[in-house]
């Protein structure tokens, strides 16, 4: 019978006392808080580990949602960014950078001729959206099921999946991520469920005349790394072509991640824009938006307007330069994906042995785990899988000193520190065979109770 661990949690929960009274739930992002006495207050990270206020370690497969690619305080990264420091700063004007960097993501990726900068996944998809709609005359655009784009109130139309009885006719209610959001702006958003084919077609000749864009992620970085087939996105880029619509690529998570080229690289597919961000500077803040030549030239005097007090900041620049030079001309990216191969074969081993059934999705730097045989292929089929194991063991994993996402939505994230340190691997997969067994006695206990 494996023992309940035990996480000292004092001083993290002292802080919480104490910021929850100048700071909304104590935190800065409403997904930090994970409770009064379970929300975790770090100290520093460093490669792929983080240690919190009580001096809990932890090997950390959020990376921050997916930024630190490298791992944390990445020494080669930091010391660019200490140059970029001594440049100044922001200037209102433009700084030789800008072009060593966009030269760089043009090199690494086929379909992006131009590139402006953002400072947030948020900035980029929203410049993109509007992009797309200043280069189209149109105001409506199509989203996918599961997919995130970010916190404008455009993107913050979601599919009530959760509220859905699964197998029924209807389609999932479309609804906010939050209040706040004018209902007015859900009249221009259509969704879509992924990979279904004739949905799609049918849509494209319901709405394709008035969509300006269709956005999507091909792997949902927010939504169990769920995973659009090839044909459904080479569909997707002949029906935009056919109707005049702007196909934007949102890999702000799987971008300079599952492959330099990201996932249309994998794809084989080139949206009209594409918009990058966590991977670009290792966790600086710096996003960008990507695309072929004529849209591009949109953003003019008279044309779409895009800029920002912080873009292209000489540090968050100098990151980047350095961090995607390190993805492009290094093993980096083979290196975590190789990590995530070998976590993937050790945690199957566990459950094998165990007859759990299992699936991953997604890609080896970026993976679901799911209870079932087969991973879902759009978000409505997540709501059948057994997602009650995943969070019940995600729990347990942070007191073994594994931090994953309570919910099962979230991929875990690989970084390069991750595959140089062997400890890493060793270090997971224990945590990992305790938490199976306590869920797995957790789950037995609950149901004799039922
Ligand atoms: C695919 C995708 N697009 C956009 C965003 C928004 O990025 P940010 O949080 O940097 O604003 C996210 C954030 O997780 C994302 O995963």
């Amino acid at each position: 019978m494996p023992t309940l661990p035990h996480r000292d949690l004092t001083r993290s929960n002292a802080q919480f006392r104490r910021a929850v009274k100048r700071l909304p739930l104590g935190v800065s992002s409403s997904f930090r808080y994970w409770g009064e006495d379970r929300t975790v207050y770090v100290a520093r990270g460093k490669g792929g580990r983080v240690w919190d206020i009580d001096g809990n370690a932890y090997v950390d497969y959020r990376l921050g949602y997916g930024p630190a690619i490298l791992g944390y305080a990445d020494e080669r990264v930091d010391e660019a960014a200490r140059r970029g420091m001594e440049v100044g700063g922001v200037f209102a004007l433009s700084t030789e950078r800008e072009l060593a960097v966009a030269e760089r993501v043009a090199k690494m990726v086929p379909g992006v001729d131009l590139v402006r900068f953002s400072n947030s996944g948020t900035e980029a998809v929203m410049g993109a959206l509007r992009l797309a709609r200043a280069h189209t005359g149109r105001e409506s655009y199509l989203l996918v099921e599961g997919g995130y784009h970010g916190l404008f109130d455009a993107a913050m139309w979601q599919a009530d999946v959760e509220g859905w009885e699964a197998g029924s006719n209807s389609d999932p209610k479309i609804i906010p991520y939050g209040k706040g959001i004018p209902p007015t702006v859900k009249k221009l958003a259509h969704l879509v469920p992924m990979n279904d084919m004739q949905r799609l077609e049918d849509t494209f000749r319901k709405h394709g005349d008035s969509l300006a864009a269709m956005l999507i992620e091909p792997i949902q970085g927010n939504c169990c790394a769920i995973s659009a087939r090839a044909d459904y996105v080479q569909l997707a880029r002949k029906l935009c072509d056919d109707y005049g619509v702007m196909l934007i690529i949102d890999e702000v998570k799987t971008g300079f991640r599952v492959g330099k080229a990201g996932v249309q690289g994998l794809l084989g597919v080139t949206p009209d824009i594409s918009t990058f961000a966590k991977a670009v500077g290792n966790g600086y803040p710096i996003a960008l938006i990507g695309g072929r030549e004529e849209v591009m030239r949109t953003f003019r005097h008279g044309g779409a307007s895009h800029g920002g007090t912080y873009t292209a900041h000489s540090v968050s620049l100098a990151a980047a330069e350095e961090c995607l030079r390190i993805l492009d001309e290094t093993p980096a990216l083979e290196t975590l994906a190789g990590h995530g191969e070998r976590l993937k074969a050790g945690i199957s081993a566990i459950l094998d042995a165990r007859g759990i059934v299992h699936s991953y999705s997604g890609h080896s730097s970026m993976f679901g785990l799911f209870f079932d045989a087969a991973p879902p292929d759009n978000y409505r089929a997540w709501k059948t899988s057994d997602y009650a194991f995943y969070d019940q063991m995600a729990y347990f994993l942070h007191d073994l000193g594994i931090i994953v996402e309570p919910d099962s939505r979230e991929p875990w994230f690989m970084c390069e520190a991750h595959g140089l340190d062997e400890a890493c691997l060793s270090d997971t997969l224990r945590a990992v065979e305790q938490a199976v067994d306590l869920t797995l006695d957790h789950l037995e206990a609950e149901a004799k109770k039922a």
